[in-house]
């Protein structure tokens, strides 16, 4: 067996914390995979005291002197796009040390940079458990579906959200007031901005387009929409439709670019990715001439992250090489966006309506004079003073077609609401 590969750990928090128990419950185990042991040289938090439920041995106070102590790879799992942890990824990666990390949002922003700077020195940078948790969806796009063209990759990648989702439909209960027992459980932040607007989704699809398409991450041309707007009406008339609302980030190759949006979709109930319940996640690939693989599991905890950093642990005590993003950091191409109209696709329009003669013409008037035409649609209920709802679902239409439409129906004295539009997604 070979000498020790000598790991310090940044942040012990719930990855952190799973992945220094890991390493101890599967000491053996783990050396025969890679060959060699796997030993902790330092770790480092904020608390030196805190009980943690594990022992906590050589801690550092200062995160940034492991970039200089006597490890082979710093894992980082302190979180957050700036501040200590991108200082931390730079200083190992200057000091001659493999990263590994789990934060999405600082690959997001910085990942072609930092990937530079590893490659330079001929060293690992790997994120496996940053998107989707336990699902091996990152060394899947990087070293597995690679003989032909990567087409698309569609995923429901925030935990939080799915939940929430899942939990309405099942209840009936508002945003709100499921969000509130979600933070209640833990299964959302106490601020839940991040998830529930669609940035995290954001961060983890950045990283999926640079693995499939060999584009640099890069979040600024990205449509994100989060899932604050959906109410329990949009997913019982889903339901009505043969379908499920689900947040999804959707990277696919175009003619014209790379097409990359986050949004709820609707989707069709019997296909993979509305089966995708709870705080789950689900990765569809679309690999070309070899198919469509899709993926589903745990996407975040303790034990599902932690179980993608010991892998990346393990693959960097093998001692072999890949590159961050699949490809040279140098040949990585700049990233160029399709048209927002790409493809066009059926939507879901909902309106809340005063129940006044007249209302339905005005709103198809609108629709037709912007080329948007009716495939069905359902009126329900009847009433003087309070807002009915009318829902329909188009032909396939391109969005600002769409947009177009609604603005001008927004503006009427009539509707009661913002009205709402949702795409719907083939598979
Ligand atoms: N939780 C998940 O399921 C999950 C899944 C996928 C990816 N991730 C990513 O994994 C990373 C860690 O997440 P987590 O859930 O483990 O976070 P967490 O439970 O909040 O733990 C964060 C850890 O970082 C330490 N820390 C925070 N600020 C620090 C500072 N300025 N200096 C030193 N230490 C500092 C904290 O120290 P103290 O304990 O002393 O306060 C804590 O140990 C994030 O990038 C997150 O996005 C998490």
């Amino acid at each position: 067996m070979g000498a020790s590969l000598k790991i310090a750990i940044a942040g012990l928090g719930t990855v952190g914390g799973g992945v220094i128990k890991a390493l101890a419950d599967q000491e053996n185990g783990l050396a025969a995979r890679a060959g060699r042991p796997l030993s902790i040289v330092a770790v480092s938090a904020r608390d030196a005291v805190k009980a943690r439920g594990f022992k906590v041995e050589n801690f550092v106070a200062d995160p940034l002197a492991l970039a200089k102590c006597d490890a082979d790879v710093v894992v980082e799992l302190i979180g957050g796009e700036d501040g200590i942890a991108k200082k931390l990824v730079e200083a190992a990666l200057a000091n001659g040390k493999h990263v590994v990390t789990a934060n999405k949002a600082l690959l997001a922003k910085h990942g072609a940079a930092l990937a530079v700077a590893a490659e330079k020195n001929k060293l690992q940078l790997k994120f496996e458990a940053a998107v989707a948790g336990g699902i091996p969806i990152v060394n899947t796009l990087r070293e597995s579906l690679v003989a032909y063209d990567v087409q698309a990759v569609k995923g429901i990648l925030n935990g939080t959200c799915n939940y929430i989702l899942t939990e309405m439909e099942a209840t009936g209960a508002s945003f709100a007031a499921v969000l509130k027992d979600a933070q209640k459980l833990g299964y959302a932040e106490a601020d839940p901005t991040l998830d529930v607007g669609g940035g995290d989704t954001a961060h983890k699809l950045a990283l999926l387009s640079s693995l499939a398409f060999g584009v640099t991450p890069d979040l600024s041309a990205m449509t994100v929409e989060g899932i604050e707007h959906i109410t329990p009406a949009d997913i019982h008339f889903a339901s009505e439709f043969g379908f499920r609302i689900k947040l999804l980030g959707v990277a696919r190759r175009t003619a014209s670019g790379i097409e990359q949006r986050v949004h709820p979709a609707m989707v069709r109930a019997r296909s993979p990715l509305a089966n995708v319940d709870g705080a789950a996640n689900g990765v569809l690939v679309d690999a070309g001439q070899a198919g469509p693989f899709f993926f589903s599991g745990r996407g975040a905890g303790e034990a599902p992250t932690a179980s993608a950093v010991v892998a990346d642990l393990v693959e960097i005590a093998r001692g072999t090489y890949t590159p961050v993003f699949g490809r040279a950091a140098a040949i990585l191409q700049p990233f160029k966006p399709a048209s927002a109209d790409a493809a066009p696709t059926p939507w879901y329009l909902r309106f809340e309506v005063l129940d006044v003669p007249g209302v339905l013409a005005e709103i198809a008037g609108h629709l037709s004079q912007c080329g948007v035409s009716i495939e069905s649609m359902i009126q329900r209920g009847r009433h003087e003073t309070a807002p009915v709802a009318i829902v329909m679902i188009t032909h396939d239409t391109r969005q600002s077609a769409v947009e177009r439409a609604l603005k001008a129906i927004a503006r009427s004295d009539k509707i009661r609401a913002r009205p709402c539009m949702i795409p719907m997604e083939a598979a």
